[in-house]
C-alpha cells in the first residue's frame, strides 16, 4: 500500500488565469475615434524600439479576440487578466467617451462570460492618453481627477458583469522605465522629486478609483492592485539568509524606484516607510492624512507580478549581499534567473507582510521559441518552468500564504514594449508575419494542471 500523504491541492475555485495588457496585445492603434496613447506615439521613433517594432498591429486581438477566447477556452482557463486601453474608450482621456470601445469591450467580456472565463479587468496598464500627457500626465496635480472620470465610465459599462477588477500595473516599472530612465513611454529622465511626485498622484489615482469602484459597481467588487513584486529569495534555507532576503525584498534604494515598501506600505498601511523617507529625503513628496486616507482604502487582494528572484545571503556583518548566478544557472531572455524559489518566496513575504489574500497577477517568462519541423512548439523550458514554479506556489500555500489565483504571463507572444517581439512569453505561439496562432506544449501543460486542479503536478 502507498503510505505517502496524497498531494495536497491548490483551494477550490482558483482563479487558474492568463494574463494580457492591452497595447501588447490589441493593435487596431488607429480604428474607429481611438485616441493615441504615450505608447502610440513613442513608437513612432524607431530608434527607440527594438528594430523599430510598432504596436500597431501587435496580435490583432483587436480583431481576433473571439479566436483567442477560443484558445483561452481550449486550455480551460478560468479567469483572464487584460486591461482596458484609456484611450480606447475615453480619446482624449476625458470627456466624450467612444462607443467604439465602449462595444469592444462589451463584446469581448460577453465572449469570455460565454465561454465560462470570469474578466479580471486591469485599468491601468501604462497605454496613458497622450492628450492626458501633453497636459502633464502624471506631473499634473489633476491626474487622480482625471483618472477617477476614466475608472467611473469603466465601471458604469462593465461592472454589471464584471466583478474583478485591478488598479494599477507595476508602478515601478512605468514610472522608473517611463519616466526616470527614458527607456518606456514616455521617454522622460525626469529628477527623482518629480518622479516621487508623479508617482503620488499615481498611489491617489489608485485610491479615487478604488472608491470610485466600491461606490459604483453594480455587482459587489473584489478589487486589487498589481505591483511589480521584486522579490529576493536566500541562498539557503538558514534562518539568517530568510532574513537577508526578506530585508532585500523590501528595501528602499535612493536612486532607483523599484521597490516594494514605497509603494505598498502606502497602499496597504497609509504611510511611507521611514526607510523610504529617509532614502529619497528633499525628493519625497509632501502627504496629508486626507491623501494618505484615500490611497489606504482597504482592497481585498494583493495582486504581485513575479518573474524572478535574484539570490542573497546575510554577510557576516548582518547585511543582504547579492549572490552572483552560478556559471551555467539556467536564465531567461532577459538573464533573469528561473529558478522557482521566487513564487515560494514571494507570496510568503507579501503576504507576512500585508496580511491580504495573495494573487499572482503575472508570472511566466521569455524563452527562444520556435515552431519545429512537426510544426509544433515544444517549448519544453516554459513548460519546466510553470510546474516548478506552480510546485513552489503549493508549498507557499502550504506552509501558510493564502493564495487565491496564478495568472500566467502571458496568453500570446505579445510586443514586449521597447523590446518589440523580441521576447516570446505566451503559451501560444504568434507567427507575427501571418498573426496564425499555434498552442505551445506549456499550453497543453497548462490544461492538464487545470483540469486537475494541479493534482497531476
Ligand atoms: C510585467 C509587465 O506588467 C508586462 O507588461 C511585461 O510584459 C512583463 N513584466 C514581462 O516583462
Amino acid at each position: 500500500m502507498n503510505s505517502s500523504p496524497p498531494p495536497t491541492l491548490f483551494p477550490e475555485k482558483f482563479a487558474w488565469g492568463v494574463s494580457t495588457s492591452s497595447y501588447q496585445i490589441e493593435g487596431a492603434w488607429d480604428e474607429a475615434d481611438k485616441g493615441l496613447s504615450v505608447w502610440d506615439h513613442f513608437c513612432e521613433s524607431e530608434k527607440r524600439m527594438w528594430r523599430g517594432q510598432t504596436g500597431e498591429i501587435a496580435c490583432d486581438h483587436y480583431h481576433r479576440y473571439k479566436e483567442d477566447i477560443g484558445y483561452m477556452a481550449q486550455i480551460g482557463v478560468k479567469a483572464y487578466r487584460f486591461s482596458l486601453s484609456w484611450p480606447r474608450l475615453i480619446p482624449n482621456g476625458v470627456g466624450k467617451v467612444s462607443k467604439a470601445g465602449v462595444r469592444f469591450y462589451n463584446a469581448l467580456i460577453n465572449e469570455l462570460l460565454a465561454n465560462d472565463i470570469e474578466p479580471w479587468i486591469t485599468l491601468f496598464h501604462w497605454d496613458y492618453p497622450y492628450e492626458l500627457f501633453r497636459r502633464g500626465g502624471w506631473l499634473n496635480s489633476d491626474s487622480p481627477k482625471w483618472f477617477e472620470e476614466y475608472t467611473r465610465v469603466a465601471v458604469d459599462h462593465f461592472s454589471d458583469r464584471v466583478s474583478k477588477w485591478m488598479t494599477i500595473n507595476e508602478p515601478q516599472c512605468f514610472l522608473g522605465l517611463g519616466h526616470f530612465d527614458g527607456l518606456h513611454a514616455p521617454g522622460l529622465k525626469l529628477s527623482m522629486r518629480d518622479c516621487l511626485l508623479a508617482g503620488h498622484h499615481t498611489l491617489l489615482s489608485h485610491g479615487r478609483a478604488v472608491a470610485t469602484i466600491r461606490e459604483r459597481a453594480k455587482i459587489k467588487p473584489t478589487i486589487g492592485w498589481s505591483p511589480s513584486g521584486s522579490v529576493y529569495r536566500p541562498a539557503t534555507n538558514s534562518l539568517n539568509d530568510v532574513n537577508a532576503a526578506r530585508e532585500a525584498t523590501f528595501a528602499i534604494y535612493p536612486d532607483s524606484l523599484w521597490n516594494t515598501s514605497w509603494w505598498a506600505d502606502m497602499v496597504i498601511e497609509g504611510n511611507y516607510p521611514e526607510e523610504g523617507l529617509k532614502a529619497y529625503g528633499k525628493s519625497a513628496p509632501d502627504t496629508c492624512e486626507s491623501d494618505r486616507k484615500l490611497i489606504s482604502q482597504p482592497i481585498d487582494f494583493y495582486g504581485c507580478n513575479i518573474f524572478q528572484a535574484p539570490s542573497v545571503r546575510m554577510s557576516e556583518d548582518g547585511l543582504p549581499v547579492g549572490v552572483e548566478l552560478e556559471p551555467g544557472e539556467p536564465i531567461s531572455m532577459y538573464e533573469w534567473t528561473l529558478n522557482p524559489d521566487a513564487l515560494y518566496w514571494g507570496p510568503r513575504f507579501f503576504y507576512e507582510r500585508y496580511g491580504l489574500p495573495i494573487v499572482i497577477t503575472e508570472n511566466g517568462c521569455s524563452l527562444l521559441d520556435q515552431v519545429s519541423l512537426d510544426g509544433a512548439i515544444h517549448d519544453v523550458n516554459r513548460k519546466d518552468f510553470l510546474i516548478r514554479n506552480l510546485l513552489a506556489l503549493r508549498r507557499a500555500i502550504d506552509d501558510g500564504a493564502d493564495v487565491q489565483g496564478y495568472f500566467h504571463w502571458s496568453l500570446l507572444d505579445n510586443l514586449e514594449w521597447q523590446q518589440g517581439y523580441k521576447h516570446r512569453y505566451g503559451l501560444v505561439f504568434v507567427d507575427f508575419k501571418t498573426l496564425d496562432r499555434t498552442l505551445k506544449d506549456s499550453a497543453f501543460a497548462y490544461q492538464e494542471i487545470i483540469t486537475t486542479n494541479g493534482e497531476c503536478l
